[in-house]
C-alpha cells in the first residue's frame, strides 16, 4: 500500500533540488519506516547533487537523522513502533570477510532497503542508502540505531553522519590519545567534531586550520587550543611553530581537497598519521609526494569512512555523553529549517555561515 509524502529530491546533476511527492513502501521483511523528525545537511548531500558522487539520479537526499519508527517488516526484532531511533549508513552484515574477523568497522556488504522508494514510477536512489529529507523513509532495520529519547531529534540525527564522521575520524581512525598534538584541516560540522572529540580525550595541543576567520572563532568553542587561518600563512610551517618544531602526531584533513592532503602531510611530526575524511570528487588525484619523503617520514596515511563507527557501539554512548554535558551537539546546529529550506541551506553552507543546518519536520 506504503504512503505518499514530501521529500526532497536531486533530479538532475548541479541543478536544484525539488520538493517531490515520492511513494514509500509499506517495510518488507527485515526492513523498518521511519517518521523523520531532524536530519541534518551535509556536505555530501551537495555533492549527490553536483554528480561528484556517482550519476545515478534522481536522488532522495538527505543521510543524517532521527526520527521514530512508524512500523516494522517481517522478522524485525531490533525495534519496534514508536523507538526513537539514529538513522545509520553501517548496517552491518555480520557475514562478509570483515565483519567474520571481528572488524565489523569496515563491513563490505552493509544492509539498505530491498525494496525502492520511488518518484512517479521512478526509483530513486537514496543518499547513502538513507534519503532522509523526507516526512518518511524506507531503511533496513540495522540502519536504524535506538537511542535515549531524552536528546532532541535535530541533535541526535546530527550523530548520524558528520559528527560521527569528524570524531570517529581522530579518536578511532587516528587514535588520538591524551597528551597528543592533533591538527584538524577544515572546520566545518566534521572538522569541529574532530576537535572536539580530541579534547575530550584530552589531546593537549588541538589546532583547528581554515581558511574562514569565522569557521575558526566557532572551533575555538568546540575546544581548539590554537587557531591558523590558512589563507594568510604557510599552514605547515604555523603548525611546526605550535608543535615545537616537530609537527602534529595526528593531521585530519576534513576538507577533500589534494593540497589540504599535502598539507596535512607535510604538518606531521614524524611516525605521525593523517586521517582523510574529507570526500574527493571523482576528478581529483593525489598530491605529488616525492616517495623518498613518505618512506623517510614514516607513520601512517589513513582514509576515514564514516570515523569507523559502529552505530550500535557509538551512537548511544555519544548521545549519553551529550546528556551528561561532556560533548555539546546542540552547538553544531546554526539554524533549523523545513523541507523547503534545504537549497537556500546549501548556498550558506557553501558561503559558509553555517556549521549544520538542520531540517526539523
Ligand atoms: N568520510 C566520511 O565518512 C564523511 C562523512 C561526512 C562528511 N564527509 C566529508 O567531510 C568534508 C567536510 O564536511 P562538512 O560537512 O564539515 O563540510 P563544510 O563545508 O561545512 O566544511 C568544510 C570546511 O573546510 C574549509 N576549507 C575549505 N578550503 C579549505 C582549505 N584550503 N584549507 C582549510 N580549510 C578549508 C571551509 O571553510 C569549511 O569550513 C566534506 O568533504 C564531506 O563530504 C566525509
Ligand atoms: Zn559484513
Ligand atoms: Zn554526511
Amino acid at each position: 500500500m506504503g504512503e505518499t509524502v514530501r521529500a526532497v529530491v536531486a533530479k538532475a546533476k548541479g541543478e536544484p533540488v525539488s520538493i517531490c511527492e515520492i511513494e514509500v513502501p509499506d517495510p518488507g521483511p527485515g526492513e523498518v519506516t521511519v517518521k523523520v523528525a531532524a536530519c541534518g545537511v551535509c556536505h555530501t548531500d551537495l555533492h549527490y547533487r553536483e554528480g561528484a558522487i556517482n550519476d545515478e539520479f534522481p536522488f532522495l537526499l538527505g543521510h543524517e537523522a532521527a526520527g521514530h519508527v512508524d512500523a516494522v517488516g517481517a522478522g524485525v526484532t531490533s525495534v519496534v513502533p514508536g523507538d526513537f531511533v539514529i538513522l545509520n549508513w553501517r548496517a552491518v552484515c555480520g557475514q562478509c570477510r570483515a565483519c567474520l574477523r571481528g572488524r565489523p568497522q569496515y563491513c563490505f556488504d552493509t544492509r539498505t532497503a530491498s525494496q525502492k522508494m520511488t518518484l512517479d514510477g521512478v526509483e530513486l536512489s537514496p543518499a547513502l542508502g538513507i534519503g532522509a529529507f523526507a516526512e518518511k523513509t524506507l531503511v533496513d532495520a540495522g540502519q536504524a540505531t535506538k537511542v535515549n529519547d531524552a536528546v532532541s531529534p535535530a541533535a541526535a540525527g546530527l550523530l548520524g553522519c558528520g559528527v560521527m564522521a569528524g570524531f570517529g575520524a581522530a579518536l578511532n581512525t587516528g587514535a588520538v590519545g591524551r597528551g597528543d598534538s592533533v591538527a584538524v584541516f577544515g572546520c566545518g560540522g566534521v572538522g569541529n567534531a574532530a576537535i572536539a572529540g580530541a579534547a575530550l580525550v584530552g589531546a593537549s595541543t588541538v589546532i583547528a586550520v581554515d581558511v574562514d576567520a569565522t569557521k575558526l572563532e566557532w572551533a575555538i568553542d568546540f575546544g581548539a587550543t590554537h587557531t591558523v587561518d590558512a589563507s594568510k600563512c604557510d599552514p605547515v610551517e604555523t603548525i611546526r611553530e605550535l608543535t615545537d618544531g616537530f609537527g602534529a602526531d595526528v593531521c585530519v584533513e576534513a576538507v577533500g581537497n589534494p593540497q589540504v592532503l599535502k598539507q596535512c602531510f607535510y604538518a606531521r611530526d614524524l611516525a605521525g598519521t593523517v586521517v582523510q575524511v574529507g570526500v574527493p570528487s571523482p576528478g581529483m588525484m593525489m598530491p605529488e609526494l616525492p616517495m623518498i619523503d613518505f618512506f623517510g617520514r614514516g607513520g601512517a596515511l589513513k582514509p576515514s569512512w564514516y570515523g569507523d563507527c559502529l552505530p550500535s557501539r557509538d551512537f548511544p554512548m555519544l548521545v549519553d555523553l551529550h546528556l551528561q554535558g561532556r560533548f555539546d551537539l546542540e552547538r553544531f546546529i546554526s539554524e533549523t529549517i523545513d523541507l523547503d529550506g534545504v537549497e537556500q541551506a546549501f548556498t550558506r553552507m557553501e558561503a559558509g555561515e553555517v556549521l549544520r543546518s538542520v531540517v526539523v519536520l
